[in-house]
């Protein structure tokens, strides 16, 4: 049921993630940083964003674009510096939105001063701040486990003859969570940028975060295939979602909890049944344990509608949901979906009850961009045999005028841009009604000025192959309707049960706006619409 009590920012609201290293550069060297995020907040202010989130800018050698972080108090020179951090929060907060920092708990960087201590010596006082441990007999690796990015996750270190645990690079070593004293600097890593008025944080890998204390070998994955990513090969049983991990977001959620209003995202790609656990008991988990779901499903409409009923189902009382469609990590929406159907894609996301996170550029329907060989940058593009396992198509240059270089920068971008830029940009789609972007501005408009559509209850009305069709209903004001096609072709169907009469508000072919519509509804190919219900 609609809840009658205040909701809070980022239940309203609408998150973005920036990519700092692609979104504006402000200095010249081709690569994005704050000044130049600052200097494109009326952009975001005007789209109606209402949080933006941020990748890691922390000091870091960049092994992993930043999610290897060496000072976790401090701004990569690349990116600023901490008063450029503190003129960008207060401009973010001058336009009443709220800013959400990356955190990355689970590892550090190997120059991280704690893993320099900690790999000088056996007796260092912070040794055993990392997972260190003996080889086998024989000298192999501790156990079977395996890095997401390809090989053991096992990295011998010659001075001391130990091996140390890295779930990702091998530069990127993972924190020993049991210790009290990580868990101490890591809570007091939060605190330090709550003081400074952030509003949150998106906690990376959350499910990662402490692994099964005796070492347990992980099981073999049965359903693995040849084409699929080595780390794959395992089921991550032991290395992954330990029952202990939620102690550990609970004592995170108690830090932000002695603050106002702040807030929590998991990164976890778990299937739904665990992911809903990180909302914690009695919902002092992750505010949001990210909702990966449309990231993965096959698109198609019966499938969608039955994730979205059985998402809404398994959510703990009180907890609230999100949807998410892509993110640095992911193939973009229109490379997955096509041009036609992100639109469709769009028009879900922001009627979906529950936060909706844009993933930058998805709102100009920018496209996975082709990455020569010679150019990949990513690590898990390097490190894997697949080299389309690369993140750095989705991670390209914001597109926002036809200037040199889309107006990112002046100088080469780290990584190229797009070869459509100069037609597919800001400053093209801001002038054009059907563009994509006006598209997700008056989506998001809609959303933030309509109780129903913000926080209201959703009802799922129809499903079949085609189509997928539900309501979102407020005690207080209007309701609407939402039938989006999902496949190519027209299709039509009656809606049974419910008396339906509207007119339609929004409609990914604009055409169709204004018009009346009645229990019998058809749809053209790639056409979603979002109906005003009339008052009974
Ligand atoms: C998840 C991040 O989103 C990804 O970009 C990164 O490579 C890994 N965590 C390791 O930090």
């Amino acid at each position: 049921m609609e809840r009658k009590t205040k909701h809070l920012w980022w239940q309203e609201g609408v998150i973005y993630q920036v990519y700092p290293r692609s979104f504006q550069d402000s200095n010249n060297d081709g690569i994005g940083d704050l000044k130049g995020i600052a200097h494109r907040l009326d952009y975001l202010e005007w789209l109606g964003i209402t949080a933006l989130w941020l990748s890691p800018v922390y000091s870091s050698p960049m092994a992993d674009f930043g999610y290897d972080i060496s000072d976790y108090q401090d701004i990569h020179p690349l990116f600023g510096t901490l008063e450029d951090f503190d003129v960008l929060l207060k401009e973010v907060h001058n336009r009443g939105m709220k800013l959400i920092l990356d955190l990355v708990p689970n590892h550090t960087s190997d120059q991280h001063p704690w893993f320099l201590e900690s790999k000088s010596s056996k007796n260092n006082p912070k040794r055993d701040w990392y997972i260190w441990h003996d080889a086998r007999p024989g000298g192999s690796v501790p156990n079977n486990w395996l890095s997401v990015f390809g090989g053991s996750a096992w990295e011998w270190d010659e001075t001391t003859g130990q091996y140390y645990y890295h779930a990702f690079l091998k530069e990127q070593p993972d924190l020993n969570w049991r210790n009290p004293e990580v868990q101490k600097a890591m809570l007091d890593v939060m605190r330090f940028w709550l003081a400074k008025g952030v509003d949150g944080f998106r906690v990376d890998v959350m499910w990662h975060m402490i692994k099964d204390e005796q070492l347990r070998d992980n099981p073999q994955n049965p359903s693995y295939e040849q084409h699929m990513a080595t780390y794959e090969q395992l089921l991550p049983f032991y290395s992954t979602d330990q029952p202990e991990v939620h102690e550990i977001v609970r004592k995170m959620r108690d830090v932000l909890d002695s603050y106002d209003e702040r807030m929590m995202i998991g990164e976890i790609y778990l299937p739904l049944h665990k992911l809903v656990a990180y909302y914690g008991i009695d919902n002092k988990g992750a505010h949001l344990p990210f909702n990966f779901q449309l990231l993965a499903l096959p698109w198609d409409a019966r499938q969608i509608a039955a994730a979205v009923d059985q998402y809404e189902g398994a959510l703990p009382a009180g907890g609230w949901p999100n949807w998410v469609l892509g993110n640095h990590d992911q193939p973009r929406i229109t490379s997955r979906v096509g041009l036609e159907q992100a639109r469709v894609a769009a028009m879900l996301l922001l009627t979906l009850r529950g936060t909706p996170t844009v993933y930058y550029g998805d709102e100009i329907g920018m496209r996975d961009v082709p990455i020569p060989f010679e150019e990949v940058q990513d690590p898990q593009g390097l490190n894997m045999p697949d080299k389309n396992l690369s993140r750095d198509p989705s991670r390209t240059p914001m597109q926002w005028d036809n200037g040199n270089y889309a107006g990112f920068s002046v100088s080469k971008p780290w990584l190229r841009l797009a070869k459509n830029y100069a037609r597919e940009n800001v400053a093209v789609q801001k002038n054009d009604a059907y563009s994509m972007l006006s598209l997700y501005k008056r989506l998001i408009e809609l959303r933030q000025k309509e109780p129903a559509l913000m926080t209201g209850d959703y009802k799922p009305v129809y499903s079949d192959h085609h189509v997928m069709s539900y309501l979102r209903e407020s005690a207080t004001s209007d309701n609407f309707l939402i039938v989006l096609n999902l496949s190519h072709r027209p299709c039509y169907f009656t809606i049974k049960n419910y008396e339906i009469k509207g007119r339609i508000e929004i409609a990914t072919a604009l055409e169709l706006e204004g018009n009346e519509i009645t229990e019998t509804i058809s749809l053209g190919g790639d056409e979603g619409i979002v109906v005003r219900l009339s008052k009974k």
